[in-house]
């Protein structure tokens, strides 16, 4: 689609093709929303240098995250409910990645169960755990991860208790709720998104209905997963978890530097730098402002990688320079399903590699992995 040229259009046409309540889910932040914002506003305040006379022929945006090599070190974040932007959306986000050589990480809350998408793909995916106080529970999920090939375990650590989102609570969203005519009429001004969903069993949480004791629909769900996320989650957890997940650790949701010391030392791979998209602590910092700090603390130790607020290949290339290893794209890539499905999360990756590569020449930066704070600046110091 021609009319396609940046992520926001993406944004539009998912508004377009989503009923509202979904699109809203994705398109908010936390109370007043300040640092969902700021997630955003901080990149556009980072000004880079611009270099000139310098050969950037034959660039190369490849690179490695965790040891694993990427197309470009742009992974999807893990996203709750995507198939609900889109019939089968995790499945096809997943072969969207596959296809282009990034990762996919799957979130616990998906629709898409872990062996659905496994047996839809060829490619290793990551898998995203939340600490449940059903530890056997958190144990079935590592061992299903494990056995359907996922080559990264993602831990999420800033989400336990749940921070309060208006637009789901307006749309109904945040309590189990038989539909409404509100609802109703939602869904009715969508008639393609509904023929999808039609065509589909998959509707509910895969990784969860069947599998969790006593949990066999949406309903009973919500008030499960409210009973369910362990508000006792510990560091000692974190060293349970990495004696039982025999593959690559990535610890995810750190924001300050006496947490990124402590996640340094327990084993894990890597650690990404995130307040979760501005969607739990209103109020905290964006997690472009947090990366130096944690970066010049840790980033000889582990790998730091970043999310929150990504919207092109110039905002890579700013979290790059300030120590990011590889970053993570949420709503970019779901916007882009929500709009176009499997193409549309293609459409995502293909704009933010674009403008990488662009800004990199003009940058005078031929390969990708000489970003980075310990190589040299490409950033512009503010006066
Ligand atoms: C999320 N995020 C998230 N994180 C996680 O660990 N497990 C999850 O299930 C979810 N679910 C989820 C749903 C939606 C709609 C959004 C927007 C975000 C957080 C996500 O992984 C990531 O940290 C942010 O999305 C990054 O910010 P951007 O790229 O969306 O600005």
């Amino acid at each position: 689609m021609s009319h396609i040229v940046e992520i926001n259009d993406l944004k539009k046409l998912a508004q377009k093709r989503v009923p509202r309540m979904f699109f809203d889910y994705v398109d908010s932040g936390s109370w007043s929303e300040s640092t969902y914002r700021a997630n955003e506003d901080d990149f556009s305040n980072i000004k880079l240098r611009q270099r000139v006379a310098v050969d950037i022929s034959n660039r190369s945006v490849a690179s490695e995250m965790i040891g694993h090599s990427v197309a470009m070190p742009v992974a999807l974040a893990p996203i709750g409910l995507m198939g609900l932007q889109h019939a089968n959306g995790e499945i096809l986000a997943a072969q969207a990645c596959e296809d282009f050589g990034v990762p996919f990480t799957l979130s616990t809350m998906s629709i898409c169960s872990i062996e659905d998408v496994a047996k839809n793909t060829n490619t290793p995916f990551w898998f995203q755990l939340y600490v449940m106080r059903d530890r056997k529970f958190n144990e079935a999920l590592m061992a299903r991860a494990d056995a359907a090939g996922c080559s990264a375990l993602v831990v999420t650590l800033d989400l336990q208790v749940l921070g309060h989102r208006y637009k789901d609570t307006r749309n109904g969203l945040s309590a189990p709720s038989r539909l409404s005519p509100k609802r109703l009429c939602q869904l009715m001004m969508r008639p393609r998104w509904c023929t999808g969903m039609a065509a589909t069993k998959r509707r509910t949480f895969g990784n969860i209905v069947g599998h969790a004791q006593g949990v066999r629909d949406v309903s009973s769900l919500s008030a499960w997963v409210a009973e369910q996320f362990d508000p006792t989650l510990s560091w000692e957890d974190i060293a349970w978890i990495r004696r039982l997940w025999p593959g690559k650790l990535i610890l995810k949701g750190i924001m300050d530097v006496t947490d990124a010391k402590i996640a340094a030392d327990t084993g894990a791979d890597a650690i990404i730098v995130s307040n979760h998209g501005g969607r739990q602590l209103d109020g905290a910092p964006s997690s472009i402002s947090a990366l130096p700090d944690i970066s010049a603390a840790v980033g000889e130790k582990i790998e730091v990688h970043m999310d929150g607020g990504i919207r092109s290949g110039q905002d890579v290339l700013k979290a790059l320079c300030l120590g990011a290893k590889g970053v993570y794209i949420g709503r970019a890539a779901t916007y882009g399903l929500g709009a176009l499905g499997k193409e549309g999360v293609t459409q995502a990756l293909e704009i933010i590699r674009g403008e990488l590569d662009l800004t990199m020449a003009m940058c005078g930066v031929k390969n990708v992995s000489d970003l980075g704070v310990h190589n040299c600046s490409y950033l512009s110091k503010l006066s």
